[in-house]
């Protein structure tokens, strides 16, 4: 039988979940953001755009639900159910051609999907920086691991995973915080481990979703595995 959750005034069920429950990383990284009602935020790659329905109930601020394998009518419907039409946007878009002008948003957020297209600083700094207002804020969760690993080890803990490819983009928080240290369009940048990480990846593992499950063996095996934090503004 499905699982049904109920989160935040937020209902859905395990066909939404497309990795880590993205409502409790979205909970945790909000936290660490100043979000008030009005204000505009990108939810780059929002998957099926349960974090954007958290942000616009949440925080009442106006939501871009971007994504690429989802599709906006799909999200559409998702969004009417949840009556938040006016406050949440379903958008296709290639996380390198967002349909948006320089410096509309206040801020911007992704969830378990910067790995996928940011660890180039390139991406920050020559591309995404300019879509945020001066001082605007950045909230991310990434997966990532606890120590650096080489791509052999990575291979060997990722044997059981759904995409052990993607583990190779995974990194420690030590090294998003260097990266993002180096790049003058952001300041006030901080890492940190998020304490949910556990708790959103069970969501994943125990929901019927076939993927999910694939990826029980790697959850249950390495210890290395966690989520991070990164929080930044706008310079
Ligand atoms: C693991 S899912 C996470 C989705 C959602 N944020 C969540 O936490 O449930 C990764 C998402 O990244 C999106 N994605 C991957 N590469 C992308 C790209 N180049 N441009 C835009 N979106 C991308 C996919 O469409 C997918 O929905």
């Amino acid at each position: 039988m499905t699982h049904h959750y109920e989160t935040f005034g937020i209902e859905f069920d395990d066909t939404n979940l497309m990795g880590p429950n993205a409502i409790k990383l979205a909970e945790e990284v909000c936290r660490h953001l100043d979000l008030q009602p009005g204000m505009k935020v990108l939810d780059l790659a929002c998957g099926t755009a349960l974090s954007s329905l958290f942000l616009a109930k949440q925080y009442g601020v106006t939501v871009f639900a971007t994504d690429l394998w989802i599709s906006p009518t799909e999200n559409y419907q998702r969004v009417v159910e949840a009556g938040l039409e006016d406050l949440v946007y379903p958008i296709y878009s290639e996380a390198h051609s967002l349909p948006y002008a320089d410096e509309f948003f206040d801020a911007i957020v992704c969830f378990d999907a910067y790995q996928y297209f940011g660890s180039d600083e390139r991406y920050l700094n020559d591309y995404l920086i300019k879509l945020l207002k001066p001082n605007g804020q950045i909230g991310l969760a990434i997966p990532g691991f606890s120590h650096e690993m080489s791509d052999e080890e990575i291979r060997q803990c990722g044997e059981n995973c759904s995409g052990p490819d993607d583990l190779l983009g995974f990194h420690t928080s030590q090294w998003w915080q260097e990266l993002w240290g180096r790049i003058r369009a952001v300041k006030d940048v901080e890492t940190f481990e998020l304490a949910c990480s556990d708790d959103a990846w069970e969501d994943w593992i125990g929901s019927l979703n076939p993927i999910g499950q694939e990826d029980t063996d790697f959850f249950r095996n390495t210890d290395a595995l966690i989520t991070i934090g990164l929080i930044a503004r706008r310079s």
